[in-house]
């Protein structure tokens, strides 16, 4: 599925977390190991990936100057954003080396009956 430059048609479910709502952007069966969505929410894009069956999500905008952090190249759970090389935990998104000194916003990712769902501030 190539999800790049499109945005997603968001449906609410069920919210069992204060803080988010949960949206259910595919099927997990399609978003295989290795691969990462590109998807868009109120115009942040975000950029989700599966690692080894695990997955995570953060903003696809480099803390440093705004770059598309995530079409870098994964090292394990970390990318190296393509621009100016500054590395990011995908996991959490925090910000690992210069020139990037500040984290990136990471969400939670769930699955609901073979449903990925992105966790997203209730306020944003
Ligand atoms: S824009 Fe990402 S390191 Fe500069």
């Amino acid at each position: 599925m190539d999800w790049a430059g499109k945005n997603c048609n968001w449906m609410r479910t069920n919210s069992v977390e204060k803080a988010v709502t949960f949206y259910e952007i595919g099927p997990a069966d399609e978003l295989p190991a290795g691969e990462r969505w590109f998807l868009e929410v109120e115009d942040v894009p975000i950029v989700v990936f599966n690692i080894n069956g695990d997955y995570y999500a953060m903003d696809d905008v480099c803390s440093h100057d705004n770059g598309p952090v995530g079409e870098g190249e994964l090292d394990g759970t970390q990318i190296v954003c393509p621009r100016h090389g500054a590395r990011f935990d995908v996991t959490n998104g925090k910000s690992l080396t210069p020139p990037a000194v500040e984290n990136i916003h990471a969400y939670p990712i769930r699955i609901t009956d073979g449903q990925l769902e992105i966790g997203i501030p209730d306020e944003q």
